[in-house]
Formats: C-alpha cells, sequence, structure tokens
C-alpha cells in the first residue's frame, strides 16, 4: 500500500516516516509544501530520504497562499481572538489540499499529517482531506504511537533518522504570515519568552533608538505599496517582516483557546500581518459609515473564527469572504504609521472614497446642526433610554 505523508521535515514527522512504513508495511511518499518557511528544502528532502521516504515531493505555493489564504484574511483584518492573524490555520488546508493532489496522482490508499491529539492542526488537515477526497483513509502517525518527545528521539537514533538541533527546544510552524512557538518553557505562562525563541523580531529593549516611519498605500483592501514604492503583496510581506521587525513590533503572546477544549500559551511573531491588519482596520474607520463598521467588524470576528477552528470548507466561510471583498471595493487610500521599540501607532490615514468630511466635522466652520436640531434630536434619541431608566432605577 502507499501512504502520502504531509511532511514538514521535523521531529515528529521524520519518524512518522518510518513508523509508517514499519507498522502499516507501506511504501511512503512524503510532500513538503513551501508557503514561506524559511528552510533547507534540500536538506529536508535528503532527511526524509533517509528516513525511508519513497519519493518526494516539493511544492511551491507561496503565491497561491498568498492569494487565496492571505488576501481574504487581509480582507477580514483576521485576528483571532483579536490576536493571532492565523498563519499556521491559514496554511494547513493549503497543505491539506495539496497532499490530496499527490495522493491522487499516485493512487495511494491513505494520507498522514503529524498533528496531535491536543491541537487544532488534526481538524484543520482532516477537514481538507474529507472535503476533497472524502474516500481515503486518514492516518494520524503522531496520535496513533504514543511515544514521547523522548521516545521519538531514541527511535530516530537507532534507526539513523537524522534531526535538526532545533527542533528540540520549541514546536515551531513557519510561513508567510506568521512563525508560531510553542512548548518547552514556554508551557508556562508566568514565563517570560526567552530571546532564542525569537527569530523574526527583536525584542523591544534592544531595537534600534530610532523611529520607522511606515506609508502603506491600499487598493481595495490589499497594500499595493510601501513608503511609496509599488509592491507585490508578497514582497510587501517579506519586507515588513524584516523591517518592522527589525524595530521590535511584531510579537504576540497570549492565552489561546483551542478547538479542543483547552487553553494553550502562544507565542508568535507576525510583524507583516499586524502592521498590515492594523493599518488597514484604520483606512476602514475612514471609508466605511457607521453600520457598515460595525456590522463587519462582527462579521470579521465570525470569519476568524471558521478559520482557526478548522472550517475552512464551510460554505459560510466563501460567503462572509465574498461580504469582506464586498465591503473592501473602496478601501483605498493611505495609512501612515510609526514605529519605535515594539510600539506601533497609526499617525494618519487618508482615503478618496473617504466618508469623513471636515468641512461638515469642523468646530471651525459653522454651527450644524443647529441649537434646536440639536434638542429634537436628543429628546427623540434617548426618549425610550431615560423613560425605561427612570422607571426601573431611580
Ligand atoms: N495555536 C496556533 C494555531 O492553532 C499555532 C499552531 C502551531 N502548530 C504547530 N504545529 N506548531 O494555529
Ligand atoms: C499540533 O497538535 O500538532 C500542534 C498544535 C496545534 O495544532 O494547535
Amino acid at each position: 500500500s502507499k501512504i502520502v505523508l504531509a511532511y514538514s521535515g521535523g521531529l515528529d514527522t521524520s519518524v512518522a516516516i518510518a513508523w509508517l512504513k514499519e507498522k502499516f508495511n507501506a511504501e511512503v511518499v512524503t510532500v513538503t509544501v513551501d508557503v514561506g518557511q524559511k528552510e533547507d528544502f534540500k536538506e529536508i528532502e535528503e532527511r526524509a530520504y533517509k528516513a525511508g521516504a519513497s519519493k518526494h515531493y516539493l511544492i511551491d505555493a507561496k503565491e497561491e497562499f498568498v492569494e487565496k489564504y492571505i488576501k481574504p484574511a487581509i480582507l477580514a483584518n483576521a485576528l483571532y481572538e483579536d490576536a493571532y492573524p492565523l498563519g499556521t490555520a491559514l496554511a494547513r488546508p493549503l497543505i491539506g489540499e495539496k497532499v490530496v493532489e499527490i495522493a491522487k496522482k499516485e493512487g495511494a490508499d491513505a494520507v498522514a499529517h503529524g498533528a496531535t491529539s491536543k491541537g487544532n492542526d488534526q481538524i484543520r488537515f482532516e477537514s481538507a482531506f474529507k472535503a476533497l477526497a472524502p474516500e481515503i483513509k486518514i492516518i494520524a502517525p503522531i496520535r496513533m504511537w504514543g511515544m514521547t518527545r523522548k521516545e521519538e528521539v531514541e527511535f530516530a537514533r537507532k534507526r539513523g533518522i537524522p534531526i535538526s538541533e532545533t527542533s528540540s527546544k520549541y514546536s515551531i510552524d513557519e510561513n508567510l504570515w506568521s512563525r508560531s512557538i510553542e512548548g518547552g518553557e514556554l508551557e508556562d505562562p508566568w514565563n517570560e519568552p526567552p530571546k532564542d525563541a525569537f527569530e523574526w523580531v527583536t525584542v523591544p529593549e534592544d531595537a534600534p533608538n530610532e523611529v520607522l516611519e511606515l506609508t502603506l498605500e491600499f487598493e481595495k483592501g490589499i497594500p499595493i505599496a510601501v513608503n511609496g514604492k509599488k509592491m507585490k503583496l508578497i514582497d510587501i510581506i517579506n519586507y515588513l517582516n524584516d523591517l518592522v521587525g527589525k524595530y521590535g513590533y511584531g510579537i504576540i503572546d497570549h492565552m489561546e483557546n483551542r478547538v479542543v477544549g483547552l487553553k494553550s500559551r502562544e507565542v508568535y511573531e507576525a510583524p507583516a500581518a499586524l502592521a498590515i491588519i492594523n493599518m488597514k482596520k484604520d483606512l476602514e474607520k475612514i471609508v466605511l459609515n457607521k453600520r457598515e463598521y460595525r456590522v463587519k467588524r462582527n462579521m470579521d470576528f465570525q470569519w476568524a473564527d471558521l478559520v482557526y477552528e478548522g472550517l475552512w470548507f464551510d460554505p459560510i466561510r466563501v460567503e462572509l469572504s465574498k461580504f469582506a471583498e464586498m465591503m473592501n471595493e473602496n478601501v483605498n487610500g493611505e495609512v501612515k504609521a510609526k514605529i519605535y521599540k515594539g510600539s506601533f501607532r497609526v499617525v494618519g490615514r487618508r482615503s478618496p472614497n473617504a466618508i469623513y468630511d471636515k468641512a461638515i466635522t469642523s468646530y471651525d466652520s459653522n454651527w450644524f446642526p443647529s441649537d434646536e436640531m440639536a434638542r429634537g434630536f436628543i429628546d427623540a434619541w434617548l426618549m425610550d433610554s431615560i423613560v425605561s431608566y427612570r422607571k426601573r432605577y431611580l
């Protein structure tokens, strides 16, 4: 039989290759999907073969990740629990899709992933498998074998499977949109993340003692230029991860509610994602009217929850994406921000589609509405509140 495994090159999935081979007497085909993680893909391929893979695929899905996953996330200002820009959650359905494509091409009997029973990733992978190949058998080796990390290392050592140094300290998942850091000493929520946990962001105390001025131009809600220079979105993301990270901005440290009824302490680095979303949210405030803004905010929460919870393949996710796209039709213009030692402050915004109108709003131009109009308005606006409050609480 033949099993296609989503292969990251880390300890778990490397051990999984040998384990699947032995346990199921199967041929194991590995698929590594490049979603922008900074890895040595040559080394990953070699490791796959050393662990016993019969065939390895490397799929460059960076552009697709940006077009089909990151763009909708930007349109929906997606931050799970107001914090996490969903890098891992967004990449999983795409990796699942690529694994299914290879499984079909290879005529495989089963697909496999390296997620645990404690996490969200198992749900995200399996929803992709079930949506795109409902008949295929799903194997989750890490859930089945019950080995501890120590036992995995021993298992790998015995079979001569090379494991990378970094896979020991934290559990890392990285792509263009965010870098997730879990495990090790971070499991005690009181422990401050050590500096060595971070690769994209310079901790604020070590960041340069100078201000970074940043202007982003948006077209229909998507960034198209940085400081006046037009760039492709993928280049903007890479550029901002590097630049904004150097100035100490982009670390997230929060207690997260997982789909499985667990809380976990999650640390992320996402300088580009946070800068883009915060600036875009600001631009929406000058473009959308009050009711549009309120409704969109609610729908944005829903979108982030769905994607986090492994429901990429639920129709409402598609429908909410269309809504977000429609609401961004007029989100054009520029936002400027100042970044200084980890602090991030929007200092200006302008849009050709602004609802905001200085001529109406200004305290300097006229006194419209008049005193009489204001009295009438306030009476009508407050009527229900005042009457009921007085009856009940006074
Ligand atoms: N808690 C985050 C999420 O659910 C990060 C998961 C990181 N995954 C990993 N395999 N290390 O999206
Ligand atoms: C895992 O279980 O593989 C990682 C954590 C998660 O999916 O949330």
